[in-house]
């Protein structure tokens, strides 16, 4: 990995991060890179009101030199447990998101966990490799009424890959 600097570390969720979660979230560059539609303030609270309070969900502020500038999760999907995660756009390129990939797979040691992650988002493949995700198969997305239509790719960690 390049030899990036600032402290990365994940805490909980505190009410104030909510406000800037909500506007990373709207970020159209983001959106169109994750192929995800933003969600609108009250869908928003609504969805984070429900994640915080579900005993499957883990979710982490990520913070970077203190300050919160993306969150990181993990839950399940039928059965298996997925990793996301969203990182403020002034901050992408820092190596943030693999850093914090590395923190929440010491917090939640479930294996396998999984990744679905568009495959023209490089960068996201990128943060899943360098912990040790394995590329397991492609897929044709319909889209939903909360993801576009995409190509996607399908990512394993299982007990025994190790990161790069
Ligand atoms: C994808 C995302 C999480 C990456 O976060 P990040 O903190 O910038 O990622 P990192 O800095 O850890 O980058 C990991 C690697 O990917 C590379 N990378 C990052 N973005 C890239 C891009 N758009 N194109 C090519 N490479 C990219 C980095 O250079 C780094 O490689 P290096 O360590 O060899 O230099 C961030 O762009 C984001 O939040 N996007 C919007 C939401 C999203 O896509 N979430 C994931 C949905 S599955």
């Amino acid at each position: 990995m390049s030899d990036y600097t600032g402290s990365v570390e994940l805490r909980k969720v505190v009410p104030d991060d909510l406000e800037i979660l909500y506007r990373i979230q709207t970020d159209p560059k983001a959106n169109d890179l994750a192929k995800v539609y933003a969600r609108e303030q009250s869908d928003f609270y609504a969805h984070w009101t429900k994640i915080l309070e579900s005993p499957e969900v883990i979710m982490r502020a990520i913070a970077y030199d203190g300050q919160t500038v993306g969150n990181i999760n993990s839950f399940p999907i039928e059965g298996k447990t997925y990793v996301g995660y969203w990182i403020e756009r002034a901050f992408w390129g820092k190596g943030i998101a693999t850093r914090a990939v590395q923190m929440l797979l010491k917090i939640d040691t479930t294996r396998p966990m999984y990744a679905i992650v568009a495959t023209k988002n490089i960068g996201s493949c990128l943060v899943l490799e360098k912990n040790g995700f394995v590329k397991i198969g492609e897929s044709d997305s319909p889209g939903t009424d909360r993801f576009a239509p995409c190509r996607e790719a399908h990512y394993r960690l299982s007990s025994i890959e190790k990161p790069s």
